[in-house]
């Protein structure tokens, strides 16, 4: 796919209160910084959190490091989703494997991984390292698809 004509970018993992809001911090500041002007969503693949704030441990660990949750709230991934969005990422490979799921055949071109040759893992149930290694892992993916989607 032609990545220089994407105006819009969904962030998808499981349950939309730590990778995916996350990535959606992150990539909205770097973007920002860096001149490009997407519209920025997230989702999660499962409702189990819909209408949630992102997590607690996500939100803290993000703030340190400068990045804005203000006005986050989890919902699950929708059937318009996958026509009003121009990029889909997936955190991990059970989330693209959900999405291609529930995909369209024809939009399938839209999904690919946050972190092209890798995933960006489940913090969930761990300690607060995870926490900064999602940081860690969304920083460099932002800085590469800047270079993928700049103009
Ligand atoms: P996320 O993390 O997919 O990065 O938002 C998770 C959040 C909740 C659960 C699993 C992962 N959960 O099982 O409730």
């Amino acid at each position: 796919m032609n990545y220089k004509t994407v105006s819009s970018v969904l962030f998808v993992c499981l349950g939309n209160i730590c990778r995916s809001p996350t990535a959606e911090a992150v990539f909205r500041h770097r973007f920002e910084s860096a001149g490009l002007p997407l519209v920025l969503d997230s989702a999660g693949t499962d409702a189990y959190h819909a209408g949630e704030q992102p997590d607690r441990r996500s939100a803290a660990a993000g703030r340190q490091r400068g990045y804005n949750f203000s006005g986050m709230r989890a919902r699950r991934v929708t059937d318009e989703d996958f026509e009003q969005f121009d990029l889909i990422l997936a955190a991990d490979g059970s989330n693209m494997r959900d999405l291609k799921a529930r995909c369209p055949a024809h939009l399938t071109y839209k999904l690919a991984m946050i972190v092209q040759s890798g995933e960006v893992p489940d913090p969930y149930y761990g300690g607060s390292d995870g926490f900064e290694l999602v940081l860690d892992l969304l920083e460099q993916a932002a800085d590469s698809w800047i270079a993928r989607l700049a103009r």
